[in-house]
């Protein structure tokens, strides 16, 4: 089988999987995900395994502990199957479940992050696609989806801006201070230095002007001047 076949069945598997998931997995993310993905790894100055990062591009949600529960996300029980299915070699196996089991935004938070270039392509690729314009819509759709805390906005409750990995994850997927906007402050700003490549870095930098411009207009048309100016206390510290 070409790699081209086997990773057109590799996709049409994941499709199986994140099928009707509305927590912000669907598939419109994997392909974004994919593009961006393959496009940062083809603006490093170092070689990398292409093999590698497409599996991990594809595969790094189907395990996910919002579909699949805690228990089998420590498994990787889907990606684990679906790399034996199309005949992905042991060791590259090994290497794509390395990525998958140490990326994210929470585990970020505990200082667990991909050591090789391919897993730090895949991160930053993913990270991105929360950022930026998809970033805004997904944010939005999480919270007014059934598992998101349903609240766009309430100028009376501020941010978490230090979350820990407890709090973000205390009882699942939602906490205290969740709201869309206050998701910005508690994960999606920050995620601009947290990339681990250089055309990461280029890339995640477009995209987090973006989200910038968007909260200061959006506070603007809610007459929140107090939401502005702590908009722009939050940017002077995470950047000084
Ligand atoms: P990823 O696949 O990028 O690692 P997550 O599993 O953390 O992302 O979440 C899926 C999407 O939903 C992301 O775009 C994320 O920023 C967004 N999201 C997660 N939690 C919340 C929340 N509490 N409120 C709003 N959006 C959220
Ligand atoms: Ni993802």
């Amino acid at each position: 089988m070409s790699s081209v076949e086997a990773m057109s069945q590799v996709r049409g598997m994941v499709a199986e999987i994140l099928g009707d998931d509305d927590s912000g997995h669907d598939m419109g993310h994997i392909d974004r995900v994919y593009a961006i993905g393959t496009r940062l790894a083809g603006n490093l100055s170092e070689p990398v395994d292409t093999e590698t990062v497409s599996l991990g591009l594809l595969l790094h949600d189907v395990d996910d502990y919002k579909i699949v529960g805690r228990e089998q996300a420590a498994e990787l029980t889907n990606a684990t199957e679906i790399m034996r299915s199309v005949g992905v070699d042991p060791e590259t196996q090994v290497t794509v479940r390395g990525i998958i089991a140490t990326m994210g935004y929470s585990k970020a938070l505990r200082g667990v992050r991909p050591a090789t270039l391919e897993g730090q392509i895949v991160s930053d690729a993913d990270m991105c696609d929360a950022i930026g314009a998809s970033g805004v819509v997904r944010a939005l759709m999480y919270a007014v989806s059934d598992k998101g805390s349903g609240v766009v906005f309430d100028r009376e409750v501020w941010p978490i801006v230090d979350i820990t990995a407890e709090q973000y994850n205390g009882n699942g997927t939602s906490h205290t201070t969740d709201s869309f906007v206050n998701h910005f402050f508690e994960k999606l700003l920050k995620l601009k230095n947290m990339m681990l490549t250089e055309p990461g870095r280029q890339e995640a930098k477009v995209r987090h002007q973006y989200m910038v411009d968007f909260l200061h207009t959006y506070f603007k048309d809610e007459n929140a001047p107090e939401w502005s100016a702590f908009l722009d206390d939050y940017l002077n510290r995470e950047d000084g």
